[in-house]
């Protein structure tokens, strides 16, 4: 059996087997303001705090400043991992680089390029791309199913565990092309009880490790994020 990544997420390891197949490439995926970001990053701060393993952040809308100070207010201070977790702003560098070389290297390259380099001089074991939607516009995209299945082609040859913060409903009829490219897919949905809202979180898919498909409450301590069955199941 492959070696697992951790999600590091208490409770959520355990219905997948122990983890994620190293080398995947797995979607974090739900509608906007589920904490797909904060899930995403926690992976990578538990994953050097606990596991001593090397990540990779490529922002690509949400700026460096913006970003810590939200993990930070959850418990995650990256001056803890700076030294295993680099972060790339690439928001920050699309504002600051002139459109003559924009135009010379298209953006989807300077995104490989980072991606590329990073691994040839950090050996990152994990990489979150935040968010697919984004990487989409500044690729250009003709051909979806085409293009897409080429980038998660690349991702795979990379050799780290990759997570794709990205978009979906909460109507799990809608499927959306990378759902079937992925290796897997973790979905954080928002759902009313009474007054109060609550996420929860859902293995859809998960290629090569049994798992549960069941729905889970996730709950964020101001520390850490935790998993409890849905109330009534
Ligand atoms: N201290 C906190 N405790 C619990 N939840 C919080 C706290 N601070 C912010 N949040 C929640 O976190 C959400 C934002 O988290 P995050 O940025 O990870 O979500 P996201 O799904 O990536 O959002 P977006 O779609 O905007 O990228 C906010 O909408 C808010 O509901
Ligand atoms: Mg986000």
């Amino acid at each position: 059996m492959k070696p697992k990544i951790k999600t590091c997420i208490s409770g959520l390891d355990e219905h997948m087997t122990g983890g994620i197949p190293q080398g995947h490439v797995v979607l974090i995926s739900g509608m906007p303001g589920t904490m797909k970001s904060t899930v995403a990053y926690s992976i990578l701060f538990n994953n050097a705090k606990k596991e001593n393993k090397k990540g990779l952040y490529i922002s690509l809308e949400q700026g460096r400043d913006s970003l810590l100070e939200h993990m930070a207010g959850l418990g995650m201070d990256h001056s803890e991992v700076d030294s295993l977790v680099n972060i790339v702003d690439m928001g920050y560098l699309r504002l600051n680089m002139d459109e003559e070389a924009s135009d010379q290297q298209p953006w989807i390259e300077i995104f490989k390029m980072y991606a590329e380099n990073l691994k040839a001089n950090t050996d990152y074991e994990i990489l979150v791309i935040d968010s697919l939607p984004v990487l989409e516009i500044l690729s250009k995209m003709d051909d979806r199913r085409e293009d897409l299945f080429y980038l998660f082609g690349w991702l795979r040859d990379l050799g780290a565990t990759t997570f794709i913060v990205a978009e979906a409903s909460d109507d799990t009829t809608i499927v959306f092309e990378e759902d079937f490219l992925a290796d897997g897919i973790i979905r954080v949905k928002k759902e009313r009880q009474g007054y109060d809202i609550s996420r929860q979180i859902v293995i859809d898919k998960m290629r090569g490790t049994k798992h549960n498909t069941g729905y889970f409450t996730l709950l964020h301590d101001g520390k850490e994020f935790q998993l409890t069955r849905v109330i009534g199941e």
